[in-house]
């Protein structure tokens, strides 16, 4: 038997006998996930963004909102009756990067989705403290007067692609004519888009017919968060695969 003093006075064993100690600990955590066939589980609802909403999101990163905002409501009582159910992993599957974030100086944006309406974004983009007195956030105003210019949606979903998520070659040839489409609600591809894009919300986000402004992506983003996996039929245990 090995004494503790033995250990304690021989540096080289104790690095040795740790080293060991920590590498079972990591196999008994590591090694069950090769042989689960997914570590995320599958969930109804959840589809890959629209292109007008892929192109929101990356104004979602342009400005830096993820510095402020948290996409990732944890399991904890206060938390789930400020926001709604916790977030799953299979709600950022199709996130990359994803936007969980570390800093909350405002609110959670997991399931922001439907909480306000289209008017209200647009007021609180341009002044937030128009609708909130105290805010401490910036305005966004310039968002509802530059034109969303993106030259190559189709390249942002082939990005996408790459990385793992499953836009169809059909989704990638449309790309340019969904995201226009989704701001449009007379068009006739609104159909198309709806297919592709099952719950997909079709219409002049920020008010001006006139221009599709970049104002127009980000609340399109904005407003489908955590809007695509009903909760009122989300059962845990019936969703595994
Ligand atoms: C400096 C920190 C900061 C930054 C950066 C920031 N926000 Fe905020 N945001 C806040 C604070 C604080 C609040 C709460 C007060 C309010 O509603 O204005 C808030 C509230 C919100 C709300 C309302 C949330 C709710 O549940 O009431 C939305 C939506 C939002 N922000 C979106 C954005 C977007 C989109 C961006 C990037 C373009 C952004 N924010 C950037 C601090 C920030």
């Amino acid at each position: 038997m090995f004494s503790h003093k033995v250990i304690e006075k021989n540096s080289v064993l104790l690095l040795i006998l740790t080293l060991v100690v920590v590498s079972i600990g990591g196999i008994i955590e590591i090694a069950p996930l090769f042989y689960l066939e997914s570590t995320i589980e599958k969930v109804k609802g959840m589809r890959p963004y629209s292109p007008l909403e892929l192109a929101g999101r990356n104004i979602y990163i342009r400005e830096g909102c993820y510095n402020c905002h948290s996409q990732m409501i944890r399991p904890l009582r206060d938390e789930a009756e400020r926001y709604g159910h916790y977030s799953l992993a299979a709600e950022s599957m199709y996130d990359h990067p994803f936007q969980w974030g570390s800093k909350r100086t405002g609110p959670d944006l997991a399931r922001v989705g439907g909480r306000y309406s289209d008017e209200w974004h647009v007021t609180h983009m341009r002044r937030p403290q128009d609708v909130v007195p105290e805010s401490v956030m910036p305005p966004y105003s310039f968002l509802a007067r530059t034109e969303l210019d993106v030259p190559d949606i189709s390249a942002d979903l082939i990005a996408n692609r790459r990385v793992g998520v499953p836009y169809s070659d059909e989704m990638i040839a449309k790309a340019k004519q969904d995201m226009m489409t989704q701001v449009d609600p007379d068009a006739d591809e609104v159909d198309e888009l709806l297919a592709r894009y099952p719950k997909a919300q079709v219409r002049d986000f920020d008010g001006n017919p006139k221009m599709v402004s970049e104002l127009d992506a980000l609340i399109s983003y904005l407003q489908m968060l955590g809007t695509l996996v009903d909760f009122t039929s989300y059962d845990p245990e019936k969703n595994r695969r």
